[in-house]
This record gives structure tokens, C-alpha cells and sequence, in this order.
């Protein structure tokens, strides 16, 4: 359990989490749990000793095909880690700083963003929103918040994805365009944290404004039963999420979603937004006070 002292200002969690305050909640792994099969040849000596340190990965020379446990598999290139799916073509990188997302996260009507219109509401286009990220994923929500002038706290409960997110954003933070570095500067990471609902339930200090929910879903289910469309792309990263937390299933417990709500209604200063698939029914069973949809996705608002 994350233990934070009772008075910490918002602005120096991030390093009070950073420098001590690291609580990995694991079960024990099965002998034949799955595993990502981590290839580290043309990464750095410090990239690679984090990700082999991972209980989930394992180091291999080359990159295998006919190994049954495969999960997942990881190398490095062109200054990304790559993922993917085993006997599949399909490659997925967590990079914010190239191709169709940074356009996306470049373009002036970033503010038309569904995300943003659910999160930012009617707060004046100059206020800084502060925002807690509770389930980070990949953090293109995040970003997208960010470069809308969100100020965001991100908080991801697996490892493996934690440390991919942490260098995505640490290379987004040193580009070259000074709008995508400074949206990446407004991301900050809880590192060492495992499961937002205990850290929202001891949350120091000042709350954030919003609290931003949005918890894997069966991706097949999904788009099958409850009306999900969406690009070819966020389908990828889906299933490349979901073979991660598959990593993570016979190992960590799983998080509660009704536990998350509960605890981000505690916290949340002025409203918890959830993003859900068009006709999935509403987190924890809670109906929204109002919903924002679009032809792919909804946000469900709950004000304080
Ligand atoms: C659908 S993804 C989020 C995608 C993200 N909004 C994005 O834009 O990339 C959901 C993520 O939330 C994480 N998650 C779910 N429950 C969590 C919890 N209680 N604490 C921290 N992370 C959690 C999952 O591990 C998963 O990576």
C-alpha cells in the first residue's frame, strides 16, 4: 500500500514518489506464466537494464517465433521500443513524437478534441486544468490533454507499460517542437505507484480539478456488443495493452473499477469524466449527470 504523508503540495508528489516511495503488489508468478520476450540489441545499456529488470520480460538474443508462451515481444528501433504481437505482423510503438498522433497533438483545434470539450468543460481556453490521469495507458489522453493547456498527473498500474510511457514521454519532453516538448512538460508520472484507487484513497493534499477514468475494456466485446468504432491504430494499441495486462494477470491482483470510481468521487474537486464505448453501459453502474459522445467513444460526467 502507497503511504504518503498528509500534507504534500500536488507539485511535489511526482518526486516524493520517485525518490522513495516505490510499493510493487505482486502475487507470486506461475512457472509457466506468460512472458514478453524482451530483444535489447540495439538499445541502451540503461533502457535495457530497466525493462530486463521487469519480472515479465526475458532477455533474448534475436527475436524467436516458435515459443508457445509468447505474449509479447519488445525491441528496439529507431529510438523506440517496438511491440509485437506474436505471430502476428502487427507493431505498435508508444511515441508521441512522430507520426498521425503528433499531428493530432499539434493541430489548432486541439481544443475540439472530445476529450478536451469533456475535461476542460467550460473553463476559459487560457486556465490551467489540473487533472489526474488515473489510468494512463498509453497517455495519448493524457497528451491530448496536455497540449490543451492541462496540467496532467498520470498514473499506470503495469510496469512494463508504466516504463514505456515514461520514455515516450521523456523523448516527447526533449523534441525538437517546442509545442510537443512543452505539452510532455506538463505530463508528469507517478513512478512506483501500482493501483490509483489507493493513491486517490490517501491522496495528499490539494485535489485535482478532474479525474480522468478510462479502465481497459475487452476490446472484441467492445466493438462487437456495445458499438465501439474506432481507427485502425487505437485498434492495435488496444490488443497491444491487452496482451500486457494478459503479462500481468497471473501475477498482479486485479484492479477494481467500482473501487477506482468510488475513490476518484471522493477526490475529485470538480468532476470525474469516464471515457466508456458508445453503448457500454456506465462505469460501476453510476448514471452520469450528462454525456458527451461521438461517433467512437463517450464521456460520462460526474460533477462534485
Ligand atoms: C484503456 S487503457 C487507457 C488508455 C489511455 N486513456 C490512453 O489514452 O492511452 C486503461 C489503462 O488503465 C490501467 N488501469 C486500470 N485500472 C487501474 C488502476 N486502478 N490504477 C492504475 N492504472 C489502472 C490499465 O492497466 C490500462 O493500461
Amino acid at each position: 500500500m502507497t503511504f504518503l504523508p498528509s500534507r504534500l503540495h500536488w507539485s511535489k508528489l511526482p518526486m516524493y514518489l520517485a525518490d522513495g516511495c516505490r510499493s510493487v503488489q505482486t502475487c507470486s508468478a506461475m512457472p509457466d506464466s506468460p512472458v514478453c520476450y524482451l530483444d535489447t540489441r540495439n538499445a541502451s545499456a540503461s533502457s535495457a537494464e530497466i525493462f530486463a529488470s521487469l519480472d515479465v520480460c526475458e532477455t533474448i538474443a534475436g527475436i524467436e517465433n516458435n515459443v508457445a508462451d509468447i505474449q509479447l515481444r519488445m525491441f528496439y528501433q529507431q529510438d523506440a521500443w517496438v511491440l509485437q504481437l506474436p505471430g502476428e505482423k502487427t507493431r505498435v510503438t508508444i511515441d508521441f513524437a512522430s507520426g498521425e498522433f503528433t499531428r493530432r497533438l499539434l493541430a489548432p483545434n486541439i481544443m475540439a478534441e472530445a476529450v478536451v470539450r469533456a475535461v476542460r468543460g467550460r473553463a476559459p481556453a487560457d486556465a490551467v486544468v489540473r487533472v489526474f490521469d488515473a489510468t494512463a495507458g498509453a497517455g495519448r489522453d493524457a497528451m491530448l490533454l496536455a497540449a490543451a493547456g492541462c496540467e496532467v498527473m498520470l498514473c499506470e498500474r503495469l510496469p512494463l507499460l508504466a516504463e514505456l510511457l515514461a520514455v515516450a514521454l521523456s523523448n516527447a519532453q526533449h523534441d525538437p517542437l517546442p509545442e510537443l516538448s512543452a505539452a510532455a512538460s506538463r505530463c508528469q508520472l507517478l513512478r512506483g505507484v501500482v493501483d490509483s484507487a489507493q493513491l486517490m484513497a490517501d491522496w495528499p493534499h490539494a485535489p485535482p480539478e478532474v479525474i480522468y477514468l478510462d479502465p481497459l475494456y475487452q476490446h472484441s466485446q467492445a466493438s462487437g456488443k456495445q458499438g465501439l468504432k474506432s481507427s485502425a491504430l487505437s485498434n492495435k494499441l488496444m490488443r497491444v495493452l491487452q496482451h500486457i495486462d494478459a503479462l500481468y494477470a497471473p501475477r498482479m491482483p486485479k484492479p477494481d473499477p467500482v473501487e477506482l470510481m468510488e475513490a476518484a468521487l471522493r477526490l475529485a474537486k470538480h468532476k470525474v469524466i469516464v471515457k466508456r464505448p458508445p453503448a457500454a453501459p456506465p462505469l460501476a453502474g453510476l448514471k452520469p449527470a450528462s454525456q458527451l459522445s461521438t461517433k467512437t467513444v463517450r464521456f460520462d460526467v460526474y460533477p462534485r
